[in-house]
């Protein structure tokens, strides 16, 4: 009789709670439920302890067992973290190349910003620890300044690989392919939850663009909208951007579909879960796909990226110019795509000992600085193994192109490159062409990326008609 007395009680200062509350709205105090058999065994102390906790219980990382091969975790949070989850394939590798280009790709700065983690998930722990070696040999510094850590995990913390359900009519070992991977990024982005901001997912045969790390950074400073999912690529599971807060939600959700679908699949399935609706797409691309092979029974996949772009910034002042050369171009990577800032290049076929590009300025241009690249990330051969730079005065016109009549050599090309800056005064003075002059024969084709032309404003001269001295044959 007594606990139904207090039950009215109990239910009566409910009510009159609930009256305050509704003339004075509190959003965050929430009437009492009475049927609540908590809230009829508790003391009012008892409401403020949770009785589990999500946030830690579920959602924090989860303690997979890692075993740490090389490097070690940054002691502060890092801008970006980039996962790679790679497997030794029969054929070739691609591992030291995509670790190259990234670290390559980064100014000093933007290294000290983020934290590359390699994990090795092949089966036999001995080429875990074989390639782990191969890659401290080959990255020390990085392994040093905390931007590399190399890691795995054990056999015995994965879930069953064998007998799995075959979705989609799988074969057996597709499906063990398939559940395997699934795993394997769930242990990695599970290991990433920490370490930075945000996350990207690469896989272990890309490439990077130069600019990719600024690219990621601003678009996503000035991403105003909730996102889960970026892609900064086309293909696979390369280039997806996931804020370092769902990855531990991304990490159980790969695991609890594991043996379900392919990762690729799963991860459209991750954003769409968080209310996304369709994967956002950065273009161009700022990651290539440079794989010939899969890592699935060395299975060929040549797929390549066509929104990839490799130059994206602009790079000097592009001073109006046209360009021409005596190379054939291959396909459509004409000479033009030079002088008109273009993510393409140009790509010459043939290169002889005489050949040459040459870029003739529509105004007279006093010149400061100069950059000069060939080759690409992709084509790292095609670079200009023997040449040097001129600098051209006096317009001529010769049948239809117009070139220049004297030529000033400035200097040589080295390792396929050619800087020149602080040109002095006389000789940058009232330039009208710049010619790239081949000086010996090579078997690698030539790809001319950019040629970056700094100017000094003030002192532009107009071409004259008068400049150009007509030579009709
Ligand atoms: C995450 O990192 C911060 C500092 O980087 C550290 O204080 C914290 O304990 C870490 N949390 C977990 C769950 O590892
Ligand atoms: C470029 O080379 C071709 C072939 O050797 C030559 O005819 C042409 O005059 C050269 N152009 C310039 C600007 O030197
Ligand atoms: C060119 O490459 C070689 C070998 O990698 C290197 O020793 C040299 O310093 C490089 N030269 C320039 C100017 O970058
Ligand atoms: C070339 O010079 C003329 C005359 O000063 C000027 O009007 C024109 O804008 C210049 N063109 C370029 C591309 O700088």
């Amino acid at each position: 009789m007594r606990r139904f007395h207090l039950w009215k009680v109990l239910c009566a200062s409910c009510l009159a709670a609930c009256v305050i509350l509704v003339t004075k709205p509190q959003p965050e105090n929430i009437c009492p439920d009475p049927s609540d058999p908590y809230l009829q065994e508790s003391k009012p102390s008892r409401q403020d302890v949770r009785l589990f906790d999500v946030q830690e219980d579920a959602l924090a990382a989860m303690p997979i067992p890692y075993k740490h091969l090389l490097g070690s975790p940054p002691s502060a949070k890092r801008f970006l973290s980039i996962g790679i989850s790679s497997v030794k394939r029969d054929k070739e590798n691609y591992l030291v190349t995509t670790l190259q280009s990234i670290f390559s790709h980064s100014s000093p700065e933007e290294l000290g910003e983020l934290v590359v983690v390699v994990y090795l998930a092949n089966e036999k722990f001995s080429i875990n620890t074989e390639v782990a070696e191969d890659l401290g040999k080959n990255f020390p510094s990085e392994v040093a300044a905390g931007q590399l850590m190399v890691i795995s995990s054990y056999k015995k913390a994965y879930p069953t690989l064998e007998g799995l359900k075959r979705n989609y009519n799988d074969p057996d070992e597709r499906v063990k392919f398939r559940s395997k991977q699934n795993v394997d990024y769930a242990f990695l982005v599970n290991f990433c939850a920490n370490l930075s901001r945000f996350y990207l997912m690469l896989e272990d045969d890309v490439t990077c663009s130069m600019n990719f790390f600024n690219s990621i950074k601003s678009y996503v400073r000035d991403y105003s909208s909730p996102w889960t999912t970026i892609t900064f690529s086309n293909l696979g599971y390369i280039g997806k951007l996931y804020h370092n807060e769902d990855l531990t939600k991304l990490a159980r959700f790969l695991l609890i579909f594991y043996d379900e679908m392919p990762c690729d699949w799963l991860l459209d399935l991750f954003f769409k879960s968080k209310a996304q609706h369709e994967i956002i797409r950065y273009k161009p691309s700022l990651f290539q796909h440079i794989g010939h092979f899969s890592s699935f029974q060395g299975n060929e996949n040549n797929l390549k990226d066509k929104d990839f772009m490799e130059v994206m910034e602009a790079f000097g002042d592009h001073p109006l110019a046209s360009c021409a050369t005596s190379m054939r171009a291959y396909q459509d990577h004409t000479p033009h795509h030079v002088c008109f800032p273009s993510p393409d290049f140009f790509w010459g076929i043939d290169v002889k000992a005489d050949d040459n590009f040459t870029m003739t300025f529509m105004n007279s241009t006093n010149i400061k600085q100069i950059n000069i690249i060939t080759g690409s990330s992709e084509h790292p051969g095609d670079t200009l193994k023997s040449g040097y730079v001129l600098l051209g005065r006096k317009k001529i016109k010769a049948n239809e192109d117009v070139t220049c009549e004297s030529f000033t050599k400035i200097g040589e090309f080295q390792n396929g490159t050619f800087v020149l800056d602080n040109i002095d005064q006389a000789v940058g003075r009232s330039i009208d062409c710049l010619k790239i002059q081949v000086m010996k024969p090579q078997a690698e084709w030539l790809i001319i990326r950019k040629v970056g032309i700094w100017v000094t404003r003030e002192e532009t001269h107009p071409g004259k008609s008068s400049d150009i001295v007509s030579v009709t044959r």
